[in-house]
């Protein structure tokens, strides 16, 4: 199968509805649906039609726009918008996105303007990870971070592709990310797709491929991020990062200002989504543990900023110390502004 990056755009408005790519049928089947009432919003949000931090972002600013047009009492509107803004908790993008819509007069035109900003935020993202990425690198991610993720180019995944069509030869290790899979579902059908040397692994190979692979660096997303450099990302992140401290490989985040969350200190408040039991005891459609099964599911795990050995940025590399290096980032000029 091939495809256009047309075809793949993760998220577009489409007069009366949002469009998007049902991520759950992926890499198998591209189907494009549309998204016109609350529920259906919400529903693709929680089930992860729509993922990825500043993917659900774009997604939810659109829906809310698309609300404003379709429910014209004031109070009905607000308690709409409310469940789009808290379908998924811990990306801050979401939230981030429904109030920047709320609060403007012209909703679609400010949806419109956050869709714009992350395609040009993703590709001066790419462009500064350029530096932390040598020739024939080998690279390790975790989770999907490419442009579905975004419905831009992609945060870790798009500075990985921008480095393989700068000819720098990265080779890619994939974990594979249970319980839901985005690694060997999307990371590796987008590294394909876009004709990078990609290997599958299962998670529990990290540890070995750090020992025996000869892995240079480890580039991962974020879900939020507060002021002293913890960073939410998906579950699993944080054991990458203490494997990579151990080997003495670098361990970059990749992330737009959106996911910074301004508002706290470090990471020890963020909310962790925690979600049912049958993604753990099932596999595909198989259902692998017994029946009644005690289960622990949270969706992220929170990794401690000083594991963190730079942030890649639009605005350019961030280093520790943190508290010094993150907070000013919410004074800078609005990315828009370079748009
Ligand atoms: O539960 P998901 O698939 O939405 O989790 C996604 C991640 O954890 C990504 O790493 C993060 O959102 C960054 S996407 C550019």
């Amino acid at each position: 199968m091939s495809f256009s990056d047309e075809d793949l755009s993760a998220v577009s408005w489409d007069g009366d509805a949002v469009s998007y790519i049902d991520q759950r049928l992926l890499p198998h089947e591209v189907a494009r649906k549309r998204a016109r009432t609350v529920d259906d919003i919400e529903e693709a949000i929680k089930t992860l039609a729509v993922r990825g931090a500043p993917a659900i972002g774009v997604f939810g600013a659109y829906g809310v726009a698309l609300l404003r047009a379709t429910i014209p009492n004031d109070s009905e509107f607000e308690r709409a918008a409310e469940r789009v803004r808290n379908a998924r908790p811990t990306a801050v993008n979401l939230a981030w996105a429904v109030d920047r819509v709320s609060a403007s007069r012209d909703m679609l035109g400010e949806a419109q303007a956050i869709h714009r900003e992350q395609i040009a935020i993703d590709k001066a993202i790419a462009d500064h990870g350029l530096e932390v990425i040598a020739k024939n690198a080998k690279i390790l991610t975790h989770c999907n971070t490419g442009p579905i993720a975004t419905a831009g180019g992609g945060t870790a995944l798009g500075v990985i592709i921008h480095a393989a069509r700068a000819g720098k030869k990265p080779h890619v290790f994939v974990d594979e990310t249970r319980p839901l899979l985005q690694g060997g579902r999307l990371t590796y059908f987008e590294l394909a797709h876009a004709n990078v040397d990609a290997t599958l692994q299962v998670d529990a190979a990290a540890a070995i491929a750090m020992q025996r692979k000869g892995i240079d660096l480890v580039i991962v997303g974020a879900d939020r991020i507060a002021r002293n450099g913890d960073t939410a990302n998906k579950i699993g992140t944080y054991g990458l990062a203490v494997l990579a401290a151990h080997h003495g490989i670098p361990f970059y985040v990749a992330a737009p200002r959106s996911t910074f969350d301004f508002s706290m200190e470090s990471g020890d408040a963020i909310h962790i989504e925690e979600r049912k039991p049958e993604e753990v005891t099932s596999f595909g459609p198989a259902t692998v543990a017994m029946s009644g099964a005690r289960v622990y599911n949270p969706a992220f795990d929170v990794t401690p900023g000083h594991l963190v050995t730079a942030f890649i940025t639009e605005y350019g590399v961030i280093a520790p110390p943190y508290l010094e290096t993150i907070p000013p980032m919410q004074h800078r000029p609005n990315f828009s502004a370079l748009v």
